[in-house]
C-alpha cells in the first residue's frame, strides 16, 4: 500500500481554535475532509491568547525551537493538540507576539509588528517540520499571513534536501488583504535582498506577503471558479492581476464546501427547535424565537425577516445596505444584522436600528451561536457583497431553508441560481450591478415569492436539497496535490538528466 500523502496545512486561523471569518471555517473543515480520505494532514497556527483561554488539552512537544527573525534568533515553543477526529494541530507559542486580545489588530488598526509575527510563524512552521521529521509532500498555505512559506522554501531553503521533494500550494481567500510592509523591512522577514524585485516579493517598493505566496508557490488556488477569473482583471485583482495573469496556468478555482457537521438544522445545538425538509414546523419556532430575542414587532411572524451575518466592511456591501435601509423598512420586513468591523458601519447601523426600532435589530460583535440562530430563524439572508471570493453564509443559509439574496459575484454567483417559480428551478435571488436599486429589486422579487406561499415552500426545499459538502472540494484538492507532485518529480528528473 502507498504511504499516506503528507500535508502541512498552515493558516492564521482555524476553527474551532481561532476565528475572525470564513478562512477559519475552511481551515477547520478541509483538513477534516482530507483526513477522511486517508491524508496525513497536520495543521499549524499561532498560539493566540484566545486559544490559551479555551483551556484545551495540549502538550508541549518542542521547548526551544530557534527561529531567526531579523538579527535575532527567538525561541519558540510548540504545543500539540488533536481534533476529535485525531488530526494533529500544532500551536506556535511566543507570548510577546501572540498573547494579545486579537488576532491581527485592534480598533486602532493592525498590530504594528504583524510582519514580525507572521514571519516568525512561517519560518517557525518550516523549521518545526524539519525538527520533528515531518517530511511533508505538500505545504498548503492560506492568505498573506502564510505567504512567506513558499518564499522561504524557494530562497533560503532552496538547496536543503529536506524540502527538495515538497510542493507548495497557496490559496487566496481574499485578495484585498495583501500583507504590505515597507521594503526597508526585508531583513526582518529574512528573505534575501536578491528576491526584492517586481518578479519577486517586491510590490511597488514595498514587501507584499500575499505576492510572495503568489510568486513562489508551485500552484495557486482560490476559493471559487468565478473569483479565479475575476482576480485576473483590474477591477477584482486589486493590483495583483498582472502577477496572476502571468501564472494563469497555475491558478485554479476550487469552490469551498459547507461543513454540515457544524451547519445542519437537524442537529444544531444552538437553535431552539431542530428541523429538516420534512418537518419545517421547527423553522417557524426558530423564527418566532428570533423575533422575540431581537425585540422585533410580532407583526413579523407573518412578514419576512431578513438576516445578515457579516464582517462590516466595504467588501460586504455595507454601503448598499445602508443606502436601501429606509426603503426596505417601508416594505414591512424585519431586519436582523449581526456583524463587527469598521467603526463607521457599526455606528451607522446602530443609529439606523434605533430609528427603526421594532423593525430592525443590530448586534455588534462576534457571536457564533447567534449566527446559527439567525441562519435558522430568518426567512432570507442578505449577501450584497462588492466582491466575494466564495462566501459561506449563503451556503449555510440554503441548508437551513433560508433564502439567499446575493450579488452575482465570485462564489455567490457560483452557488446561487435565480429562482424560477414556473420551472421550479433555482435556490435564491441575485442582482448584478453594485447599486442600490437592483439590490432592492432583488429583495422585492423575493418578497413577492414569499407572499405567494406555495412557491416559497418549494424554493426553501430546493435550497435544503443542495449539497456543497466538503468531500467534493477535498477530492479536487487531492487531485491538485497529486498533479503538482507529479509535475515536480518530472521537472526534477528533467533537471537531473540535463545535468549530464
Ligand atoms: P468572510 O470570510 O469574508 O468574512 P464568509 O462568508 O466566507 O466571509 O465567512 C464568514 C464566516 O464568519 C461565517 O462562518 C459566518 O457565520 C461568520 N461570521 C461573520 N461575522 C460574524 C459575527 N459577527 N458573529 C459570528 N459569526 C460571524
Ligand atoms: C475570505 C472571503 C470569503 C471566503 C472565505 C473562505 O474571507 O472573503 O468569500 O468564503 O475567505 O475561503
Amino acid at each position: 500500500m502507498n504511504e499516506a500523502m503528507k500535508v502541512w496545512f498552515l493558516s492564521s486561523e482555524v476553527e474551532p481554535f481561532a476565528k475572525t471569518g470564513g478562512l477559519a471555517d475552511v481551515a477547520g473543515s478541509l483538513p477534516r475532509a482530507l483526513h477522511g480520505f486517508g491524508v496525513d494532514v497536520r495543521v499549524g497556527l499561532p498560539y493566540y491568547r484566545s486559544i490559551r483561554d479555551q483551556n484545551i488539552f495540549a502538550t508541549q512537544i518542542v521547548a526551544g525551537l530557534e527561529v531567526p527573525l531579523g538579527d535575532l534568533v527567538l525561541p519558540c515553543k510548540v504545543q500539540e493538540t488533536q481534533t476529535k477526529e485525531g488530526i494533529r494541530v500544532y500551536l506556535f507559542e511566543r507570548e510577546d507576539l501572540f498573547d494579545r486580545p486579537h488576532l491581527y489588530g485592534n480598533a486602532e488598526g493592525d498590530y504594528y509588528d504583524n510582519l514580525e509575527r507572521f514571519s516568525f510563524f512561517c519560518r517557525g512552521a518550516i523549521l518545526f517540520a524539519k525538527r520533528i521529521g515531518f517530511s511533508f509532500d505538500v505545504v498548503h498555505c492560506h492568505d498573506w499571513q502564510t505567504g512567506l512559506v513558499p518564499a522561504y522554501i524557494k530562497s533560503i531553503y532552496r538547496n536543503d534536501p529536506f524540502f527538495s521533494n515538497t510542493a507548495s500550494v497557496f490559496t487566496i481567500h481574499n485578495i484585498g488583504y495583501q500583507g504590505l510592509f515597507p521594503g526597508a523591512k526585508l531583513d526582518t522577514c529574512g528573505i534575501p535582498s536578491w528576491e526584492f524585485h517586481p518578479d519577486g516579493i517586491e510590490y511597488w517598493g514595498n514587501i507584499s506577503l500575499l505576492k510572495a505566496g503568489l510568486v513562489y508557490s508551485d500552484l495557486i488556488t482560490t476559493v471559487s471558479p468565478t473569483y479565479s477569473e475575476e482576480i485576473q482583471t483590474p477591477e477584482f485583482g486589486l493590483g495583483m492581476e498582472g502577477v496572476l495573469k502571468k501564472r494563469a496556468q497555475d491558478l485554479r478555482g476550487i469552490l469551498n464546501g459547507a461543513d454540515y457537521s457544524v451547519w445542519d438544522p437537524a442537529r444544531d445545538p444552538h437553535i431552539v427547535s431542530p428541523y429538516q425538509p420534512e418537518t419545517m414546523e421547527g423553522k417557524k419556532k426558530n423564527k418566532f424565537a428570533l423575533i422575540e430575542e431581537m425585540g422585533l414587532k410580532p407583526l413579523f411572524k407573518v412578514q419576512p425577516v431578513l438576516g445578515m451575518i457579516s464582517r462590516l466592511s466595504s467588501q460586504k456591501g455595507c454601503d448598499l445596505l445602508v443606502e436601501i435601509l429606509d426603503e426596505l423598512v417601508k416594505l414591512d420586513v424585519g431586519l436582523v444584522i449581526l456583524g463587527s468591523g469598521e467603526e463607521k458601519y457599526e455606528s451607522m447601523l446602530v443609529d439606523l436600528s434605533q430609528r427603526h426600532r421594532g423593525s430592525m435589530a443590530v448586534r455588534i460583535g462576534f457571536d457564533d451561536p447567534l449566527a446559527h440562530r439567525i441562519v435558522a430563524g430568518a426567512d432570507m439572508l442578505l449577501v450584497p457583497s462588492m466582491y466575494e471570493p466564495c462566501g459561506l453564509t449563503q451556503m449555510y443559509a440554503l441548508r437551513y431553508g433560508t433564502v439567499p439574496v446575493v450579488r452575482a459575484t465570485g462564489g455567490l454567483d457560483d452557488t446561487i441560481v435565480e429562482f424560477d417559480p414556473v420551472e421550479n428551478k433555482g435556490n435564491g435571488f441575485k442582482f448584478g450591478p453594485y447599486e442600490a436599486k437592483p439590490f432592492l429589486t432583488a429583495i422585492r422579487r423575493a418578497i413577492d415569492v414569499f407572499k405567494d406561499g406555495e412557491p416559497w415552500q418549494r424554493l426553501m426545499q430546493n435550497g435544503m436539497k443542495e449539497d456543497f459538502s466538503w468531500d467534493r472540494a477535498a477530492r479536487e484538492y487531492l487531485e491538485l496535490y497529486e498533479s503538482v507532485l507529479t509535475r515536480k518529480r518530472e521537472g526534477g528528473k528533467r533537471e537531473s538528466q540535463s545535468a549530464f
